[in-house]
């Protein structure tokens, strides 16, 4: 068993313990196989899904994932100068990914740049909602529906939240990448 490279660890007192070790051990492997079955024949895989997968790898270290987001006139956000002026709970319109969209930066306490942005399609017939900032929410020109500065539906038509996408900040850049964060945090 590769777990055990040859020593038995000193916990291993009983016949029991060794074969809840080696058992467990094997069927860590098989799960690692199945699951990220490239990594375990040793093949190459992208640097992307490197990244993904273990962000703290060291040959992530320089990788930037996604899109640079731009602010409305097209220019590149930096983060510091962009926390100078942000207010925790008034989102920020930006732009970046490649099928042009637009997408609003969440700012919370500190500030700080929340680890997933909002898609602003309104999940009742996609159009595109508008954060209003007399209210305090999102609106929708179609029919009404209205948002928080989260995405959770206030007053419908619309009954699902705002779809999210995941921000990683960089290297003085923020990065917007194209996938749901991997647990929705509202
Ligand atoms: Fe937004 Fe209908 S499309 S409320």
């Amino acid at each position: 068993n590769s777990f055990t490279n040859g020593k038995i660890p000193a916990r291993i007192k009983t016949r029991r313990d060794f074969l809840t070790y080696t058992l467990g051990g094997t069927a860590a492997s098989v799960a690692i196989a199945y699951l990220f079955p490239k990594v375990s024949q040793g093949r190459e895989i992208s640097l992307e899904t490197l990244c993904s997968l273990y962000p703290k790898n060291s040959r992530c270290e320089n990788y930037l994932p996604g899109s640079v987001a731009l602010d409305k006139d097209g220019k590149q956000i930096e983060t510091n100068a962009l926390l100078t002026t942000a207010k925790s709970g008034i989102p920020i319109l930006v732009k970046g990914l490649p099928d042009n969209s637009v997408d609003y930066l969440i700012i919370q306490d500190g500030p700080k740049i929340a680890e997933y942005a909002i898609n602003p399609t309104c999940t009742h017939l996609g159009c595109t909602v508008e954060w209003d900032l007399e209210k305090n929410h999102f609106i929708c020109p179609c029919h009404g529906s209205q948002y928080d500065s989260q995405g959770r539906v206030l007053h419908g038509p619309a009954k699902r939240s705002l779809p999210l996408l995941t921000v990683v900040v960089k290297q003085n850049q923020v990065r917007l990448v194209a996938h749901k964060p991997a647990v929705d945090p509202r």
